[in-house]
C-alpha cells in the first residue's frame, strides 16, 4: 500500500499537444469483486495524426488483455509500465478492447473505483479513471459512454452510472446486470458507477420546455429523512438556473449519491452527482444552519456544472478555474438569491481574505490559471476555485448583468460539446459585450493579490473631488514581475447632508486619478463596495470615518468590512504596546448598544458588525505573524465588549429567545446573532455557566447545542469537558455529528486539546481511511486552533507532521491538503520558522513520500 507510484516531474501549461488518437465510443463492463473487479473495456479510436504509437495511462491496473480490431496481441506487441501501455502501427480507425482487473477495496485513495462502507463507488476527477481502465485519461477526448454493471443482487440492489438506464436483468448467477447510456459525449473524468444498497428518495422537476426529469436522491440505510432538503435544494437550483441563465437540464433521470467516504466535497459527474454525505443530509438534530446553507450550494453548484463543466467542459487541467471559477460564480449567486445577499457576500470576501490570500503569499502561490503542475490534485484551491469566482464577478460588474449573460449564452453556445480553455471564455464574453478584454485577461495569468493604496483630495472652491488610486502587485513564490490589472472599484459617497452617490471607478492604469466635479461638500468615501475586486485596501481612514460607514453606508458588506477595518487597526494599536481600554473611542460602544438594542431588518448583519475580525483575517495584514499578539489583542477585546455591553447583550440575547427550529433567512439570522450574545456574555455574567448551561439544555437543535459548546470552549474549561462529554455521548451513533465533536475538541484552545485528541483516536468511530474524521480531528487543529497549533514548543507542529505522514501512505490527497498550515512557515518568527521547517524536513525525508506531498514539501522547502 505505501508503495506510491511516483512520476515526479511536473508538465507545463504551454506543452499542451491535441490528442493523436480520439477515442468516440466506450463500452465498458464491470465484474464487481472486491480484490478483483474485472473491467471490460472496448473502445472505437481514430488516428488523428502521421502519430502510429498510442500511449494510453493506467496505473495500478493488472492488464489481463489487449485486442485491436478483434486480434489478442501478444506481450511483445505492446510496452507496459507503471504509468502506460504502448501500442504501435496502429490502423487508421480501430476497435480496442482491453480487459483489466482492480481491487476497489485496497483503494484507499479514493480515486478511481473503491469499496468503503459496502459501497461501489468511482471518483475520476482529475485522473482516478486511468486507476480502473488505461485510457487516455485527459479531458479533450470525449467519448459516448454505454456501461453494463454486474454485482452480486442481494447485496448491491441498486447498479448506477451515467445517463439513461438501458436495461436490467438477473443472469443465471444470481448477479444483476443493469446497463446504461449516456447519449452526451464526455471526458472519462465525468465518468460515474456506483453500487451499493441505499435510502431512495425521488421526485421531479418538470424543465421550462416541459420535459419532466425523475430526480432520485440515494443516501445510506436508515438515514432517508435527511434527504429531503437536499432533494427541494436540487429542485430550487433547477428552477433557477432557467430563470436566471436561460439553461435547462439536458437528461430524463439526475441522480445524487451521498456517501461517507470521499475525498472533496462533491463531484459533477454526468447525469449521477456523488456528494460527500455531509453535504446531504441534514435535520435540525443534527445539522446546524451553516451545513444547511453548505447543501444548497453545493447541490446548486454540481448541479451548475451540467453547463459549465460537463456540456463545455476543459481542454486540459490547466484551464480548470474556466469550470470551477465560473461554476463557484454561479453557485454564489444562486445563494445569494435563496439566503441573505449580504452574508453570502461577507462569507466570500472571508475566505478570499484568509485562505486566499494566504495561499497568494505561500510557496504554492499560483495565477487562477496555474502554469506548472506535478500533481493535479493539489492545484483543487482557493484560488483557482475562488479567487476564479471573483474574476468573473469583475467581469459581470464591469459588463453588467446583461452583457454578461449575453457573453455566457454566446460562450454556452458557442462551445457546446467541446473542451476548451479561459481564452476561449474570454473570447465570448469580449464578442458578445463588444468591450476590450485584452488587460482584463491578466486576471488569468498573474498570481498574487494587488494592493491598492487609496487617498481622497477635495478642493472646496472648485468643488472638486480627486480620488487618486495606486496599485502594486507584490511579487509572489512563482513570479516576480507584475503588471497593472484591469478592475472594478465600486465607491459610495457619504456627503454631510445625508445624501449618497455611487460610481464604478475602472482602473488600468498602475496610479490614476479619477476626478468628480460638483461635490457640495467633503463626502466620506467608501471604497470598494461589495469587494468588487480582489485586492487588499490600504485607505487609511480615520476611525470617524469607519464607524461612520459602518452605520450609513447602502451596502452592508461595506458595513461589516468598515468594522473590520477598524478593528484591524485597534489590534495593531494593542499589538504596538497600546492597552486595550484606551484605544476604542466612547462612540463605538454608543453604536453597539444601539445595534444590540436595535438589531434593525437585517439580524445577521448586525450580529456580524458586531463581532471581531478572526485570527486569520487578521493574520494576512502582516508579513510576520504576530501570533501571540493577535490572540492577546482579540482576547482583550472580547472581554472589554463584554464586559461593557453586559446589560445590552443580555437585552438582546433574552429578546431573541428561542422559536421552534425553522430554517429561514430570519430564524437563521436571530441564532446568529443570540449566539453572539452568547459568546460574549460567557466571558463576563456572573452566572455565565449558568447562561450556557440552559442555552445548551435548552436547544432544539444542532445551531444552538453548537453555539453554547464554544461558548463554553472559550471560556471554561470545566464547563466544556461536561458539555463536551455529554454530547459525544449522545451522538456516538452519528458520525456527522461525532465529527462536530471532534472538530470542537481539536479546536479547544486550552492545553487539554492534546489529550482530547487522543481520547477521540480511540473513539469507534474514528478511522484513518475516512477524510472526514481526519479533517475533522486535524483540519479543525491546525486552521482553527491558532493557540496551540502555534506553540513556541512545537508539540502542535509536530502533531501535524505525524498526522500527515500517517495519512500519506492511505490518502496523498487528503495529506496534501492537510500540510498546508505547516507550508508558510516563513511568515513566522524564528523559533517557529525552525519548529515548522523541522516538521516539513522530516516529511521530506520519507522513503515513501507521495507525489502530492512531495510537491509541497519541496516548494515551500526550496
Ligand atoms: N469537480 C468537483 C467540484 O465540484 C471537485 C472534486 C470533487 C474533485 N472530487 C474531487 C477534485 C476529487 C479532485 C479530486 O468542485
Ligand atoms: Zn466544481
Amino acid at each position: 500500500m505505501a508503495q506510491q507510484t511516483m512520476n515526479r516531474t511536473a508538465t507545463s501549461r504551454h506543452d499542451y499537444q491535441p490528442p493523436a488518437f480520439l477515442i468516440t465510443q466506450v463500452a465498458l463492463t464491470f465484474e464487481l469483486d472486491p480484490k478483483a473487479t474485472r473491467v471490460t473495456s472496448v473502445m472505437q479510436v481514430q488516428r488523428q495524426s502521421e502519430a502510429t504509437c498510442l500511449k494510453l495511462d493506467g496505473q495500478q491496473l493488472r492488464l489481463i488483455s489487449v485486442a485491436v480490431n478483434e486480434q489478442q496481441l501478444s506481450a511483445e506487441a505492446y510496452q507496459l509500465d507503471e504509468h502506460s501501455l504502448t501500442l504501435t502501427d496502429l490502423p487508421l480507425c480501430f476497435e480496442l478492447r482491453i480487459v483489466t482487473e482492480i481491487s476497489p477495496q485496497t483503494n484507499t485513495a479514493l480515486e478511481g473505483l473503491y469499496l468503503a462502507d459496502d459501497t461501489y463507488c468511482t471518483q475520476c476527477e482529475a485522473q482516478g479513471f486511468r486507476r480502473i481502465s488505461y485510457f487516455l485519461d485527459r479531458p479533450d477526448v470525449l467519448a459516448e459512454y454505454q456501461v453494463t454493471i454486474k454485482a452480486d443482487a442481494r447485496r448491491y440492489p441498486y447498479l448506477l452510472s451515467n445517463g439513461n438506464k438501458v436495461s436490467e436483468h438477473l443472469d443465471q448467477q444470481g448477479r444483476r446486470v443493469v446497463q446504461w447510456h449516456d447519449p452526451f459525449p464526455k471526458p472519462c473524468y465525468l465518468f460515474a458507477l456506483v453500487a451499493g444498497d441505499f435510502d431512495v428518495l425521488m421526485g421531479n422537476f418538470i424543465t421550462r420546455s416541459g420535459r419532466d426529469v425523475s430526480l432520485q436522491l440515494f443516501v445510506e440505510k436508515g438515514q432517508g429523512h435527511k434527504g429531503q432538503f437536499a432533494l427541494d435544494a436540487l429542485k430550487r437550483a433547477m428552477a433557477w438556473d432557467e430563470q436566471r441563465f436561460n439553461l435547462e437540464y439536458d437528461l430524463d433521470i439526475y441522480m445524487v449519491v451521498a456517501v461517507d467516504f470521499f475525498n472533496m466535497g462533491a463531484m459533477e459527474n454526468k447525469g449521477l452527482n456523488v456528494f460527500n454525505s455531509k453535504y446531504v443530509l441534514a435535520d435540525p438534530a443534527t445539522a446546524t444552519d451553516r451545513d444547511y446553507f453548505n447543501i444548497e450550494s453545493i447541490i446548486g453548484h454540481e448541479y451548475f456544472h451540467n453547463w459549465t463543466g460537463n456540456r463545455v467542459t476543459c481542454r486540459d487541467w490547466f484551464q480548470l478555474s474556466l469550470k470551477e471559477g465560473l461554476t463557484v460564480f454561479r453557485d454564489q449567486e444562486f445563494s445569494a438569491d435563496m439566503s441573505s445577499a449580504t452574508l453570502c457576500r461577507i462569507d466570500a470576501v472571508k475566505l478570499i481574505r484568509t485562505a486566499q490570500f494566504a495561499e497568494d503569499a505561500s510557496p504554492m502561490s499560483h495565477p487562477i490559471r496555474p502554469e506548472q503542475v506535478l500533481e493535479m490534485n493539489n492545484f483543487y484551491t482557493v484560488t483557482v476555485y475562488d479567487k476564479g469566482a471573483e474574476v468573473i464577478r469583475m467581469l459581470q460588474t464591469l459588463l453588467g448583468r446583461e452583457r454578461f449573460a449575453d457573453g455566457l449564452a454566446l460562450y454556452l453556445n458557442r462551445h457546446d460539446g467541446q473542451a476548451v480553455t479561459c481564452d476561449d471564455f474570454v473570447r465570448a464574453m469580449q464578442d458578445a459585450s463588444g468591450v476590450d478584454l485584452s488587460q482584463f485577461s491578466l486576471w488569468y495569468s498573474q498570481s498574487g493579490s494587488p494592493e491598492l493604496t487609496v487617498r481622497q483630495h477635495y478642493d472646496s472652491a472648485a468643488a472638486r473631488l480627486t480620488l487618486t488610486v495606486k496599485q502594486h502587485t507584490p511579487p509572489t513564490a512563482d513570479q516576480t514581475d507584475k503588471q497593472a490589472l484591469l478592475m472594478p472599484i465600486r465607491i459610495e459617497f457619504l456627503l454631510p447632508d445625508a445624501t449618497k452617490q455611487q460610481h464604478v471607478l475602472q482602473l488600468t492604469q498602475a496610479s490614476q486619478q479619477f476626478v468628480f466635479d460638483n461635490i457640495s461638500a467633503e463626502p466620506v468615501v467608501v471604497w470598494l463596495e461589495h469587494f468588487s475586486a480582489p485586492v487588499k485596501l490600504h485607505a487609511n481612514s480615520s476611525d470617524d470615518s469607519l464607524l461612520q460607514i459602518a452605520a450609513m453606508a447602502s451596502d452592508g458588506v461595506a458595513r461589516w468590512d468598515a468594522m473590520q477595518q477598524f478593528w484591524s487597526g485597534k489590534v495593531a494599536q494593542v499589538i504596538a504596546g497600546h492597552s486595550a481600554e484606551t484605544v476604542l473611542p466612547t462612540q463605538l460602544f454608543d453604536m453597539m448598544k444601539q445595534w444590540l438594542h436595535q438589531p434593525g431588518a437585517d439580524l445577521a448583519l448586525t450580529a456580524e458588525l458586531l463581532m471581531l475580525p478572526d485570527f486569520d483575517s487578521l493574520a494576512e495584514q502582516y508579513q510576520q505573524i504576530p501570533v501571540d499578539g493577535i490572540w492577546q489583542a482579540l482576547q482583550q477585546f472580547e472581554h472589554l465588549l463584554a464586559t461593557t455591553l453586559q446589560t445590552a447583550l443580555r437585552h438582546c440575547y433574552d429578546q431573541l429567545a428561542g422559536q421552534a427550529y425553522q430554517y429561514s433567512e430570519y430564524a437563521v439570522a436571530s441564532r446568529r446573532l443570540r449566539a453572539l450574545c452568547l459568546r460574549y456574555l460567557a466571558r463576563v455574567d456572573s452566572d455565565a455557566g449558568l447562561t450556557v448551561r440552559s442555552h445548551y439544555q435548552q436547544a432544539d437543535n444542532m445551531t444552538d447545542t453548537i453555539a453554547a459548546l464554544s461558548a463554553a470552549q472559550q471560556t471554561d474549561a470545566v464547563l466544556f469537558s461536561e458539555l463536551i462529554s455529554d454530547f459525544t455521548a449522545r451522538w456516538q451513533q452519528d458520525v456527522l455529528a461525532t465529527d462536530k465533536a471532534f472538530a470542537l475538541v481539536a479546536s479547544n484552545p486550552s492545553e487539554q486539546v492534546f489529550s482530547g485528541i487522543d481520547a477521540m483516536l480511540q473513539h469507534p468511530q474514528f478511522s484513518w481511511k475516512n477524510p472526514n474524521r481526519i479533517r475533522a480531528l486535524f483540519s479543525a487543529f491546525s486552521l482553527r486552533n491558532p493557540k496551540q497549533f502555534h506553540r513556541v514548543d512545537g508539540k502542535g507542529y509536530q502533531l501535524l507532521q505525524q498526522t500527515v505522514a500517517r495519512v500519506d501512505v492511505i490518502n496523498p490527497q487528503v495529506a496534501a491538503r492537510l500540510v498546508t498550515p505547516l507550508l508558510s512557515w516563513r511568515r513566522y518568527d524564528s523559533t517557529r520558522q525552525q519548529l515548522m521547517q523541522q516538521a516539513l524536513r522530516q516529511l521530506a525525508g520519507s522513503a515513501t513520500l507521495s507525489n502530492d506531498l512531495y510537491e509541497k514539501v519541496s516548494r515551500s522547502l526550496d
